[in-house]
């Protein structure tokens, strides 16, 4: 049997029969206010339960309100590690706001792979979280396009063991 990965939420763990299947990508789905971004932060917070490091990448909300959102909770936000992704109010650019990479590369799915090529190195998470997909399908006027780059990661993340939720 596979192994399953806790995703901290009881009723959901049950559903799926112990938690998700270790090694996956999952794309989850949902409308504003849904819950995707609380479930996100809720599966690095299980993690961290079990000694485990998780590593979120925000391309939606500021560090700062994210930290809060978790902190409500009851969760450290410590435990997490949080890239910040969001688009500059001034500029409009998008960059990866990384302190392990020596400058801030400008937001694209090659750059979020080599971010997080790099944290697996320096920080060895074995959760990860992208929220969200949404925001990174902005960055391309074609369909095809996004979802030939989307692949890359999710290959990348498979072989590396540490699959984005
Ligand atoms: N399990 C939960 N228990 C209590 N409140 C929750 C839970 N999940 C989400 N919420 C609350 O619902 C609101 C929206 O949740 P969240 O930000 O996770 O939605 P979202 O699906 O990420 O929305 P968006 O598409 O706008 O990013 C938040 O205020 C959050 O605190
Ligand atoms: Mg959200």
């Amino acid at each position: 049997m596979a192994e399953r990965v806790k995703t901290g939420v009881k009723g959901l763990d049950e559903m799926l029969n112990g938690g998700l299947i270790a090694g996956r990508p999952y794309l989850v789905s949902g409308g504003p206010g849904a819950g995707k971004t609380v479930l996100g932060m809720q599966f690095l917070v299980e993690g961290v339960k079990n000694k485990e490091r998780g590593l979120y990448i925000s391309l939606e909300e500021p560090v700062s309100e994210l930290k809060e959102d978790i902190e409500a909770f009851g969760w450290n936000s410590r435990d997490i590690k949080i890239i910040d992704s969001t688009q500059d109010a001034g500029s409009g650019i998008w960059l990866l706001k990384t302190d392990t990479v020596m400058s801030k590369p400008e937001l694209s799915v090659t750059n979020i792979i080599k971010v997080i090529n790099d944290l697996l190195v320096n920080y060895k998470p074995t959760r990860i979280v992208i929220d969200s997909v949404t925001s990174i399908r902005l960055l391309y006027e074609r369909q095809p396009e996004m979802r030939r780059d989307m692949l890359s990661p999710i290959n990348f993340l498979k072989k590396a063991d540490a699959p984005p939720l």
